[in-house]
């Protein structure tokens, strides 16, 4: 079965257990300085993550890489709700990954944000009080792109396995980052 397949069947119960925690803290946000810790939690580990992808992949393998960086999007939104971002992630919360299969992983994880992030888009705005229209580029992804976005994007990833083993790759270090990204919400959420 080729790899974006296997991936979301492989993945489905971090990425429920991802959601529910995203839903938990978004039924708490209130107001903006609510809303923009949870982008400070996306901007520390997308961040972080985009920074480690980029010594493995580049425009030779993934064309429009540079159009799918998520982190000065993040930037931008927690900047425009007048938040300050601050990178205080640690190697220990990262997902581990030494080449590009495995970064490739990761990127699906990243990349298919873009396919929930509209409804963490709608789900927010009914809760915000202060709700003025702005800092959600982000969420709302590559708008009536997303769709041909996230189909180009899995076509590419489904050359990068030669065979099995190395699917086995992709397949592990999607689904511990789906994992990290859900234990680095926890440890955020309880710090509060
Ligand atoms: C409240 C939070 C979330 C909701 C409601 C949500 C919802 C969804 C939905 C509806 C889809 C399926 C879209 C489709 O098949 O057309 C999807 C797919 C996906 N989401 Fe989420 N999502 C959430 C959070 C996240 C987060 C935070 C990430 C990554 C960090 C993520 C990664 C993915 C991935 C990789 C897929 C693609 C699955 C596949 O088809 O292979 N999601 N999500």
């Amino acid at each position: 079965m080729v790899t974006s397949e296997k991936l979301k069947s492989y993945t489905r119960s971090n990425h429920q257990e991802l959601e529910k925690k995203i839903i938990g803290k978004i039924r708490n946000i209130q107001n903006k300085s609510d809303y923009i810790e949870l982008l400070q939690w996306f901007y520390n580990y997308f961040g972080a993550i985009e920074a480690k992808i980029n010594s493995y992949i580049d425009a030779r393998e993934l064309e429009d890489h540079l159009q799918r960086r998520k982190t000065s999007t993040l930037l931008s939104d927690i900047t425009t709700l007048g938040g300050t971002a601050n990178q205080t992630i640690g190697a220990e919360d990262l997902p581990e990954f030494n080449n590009h299969l495995q970064a490739f992983g990761a990127l699906y994880v990243l990349e298919g944000s873009t396919l929930g992030g509209p409804h963490i888009s709608k789900m927010i705005q009914k809760q915000l009080k202060d709700y003025d229209g702005h800092g959600f580029s982000f969420f709302n992804s590559y708008g009536d792109q997303t769709d041909m976005m996230w189909n180009k994007f899995k076509a590419v990833l489904d050359t990068q396995a030669e065979n099995e083993t190395e699917q086995e790759e992709i397949l592990q270090s999607a689904d511990e980052t789906f994992l990290k990204f859900k234990t680095w919400i926890e440890k955020q959420a309880n710090l509060n």
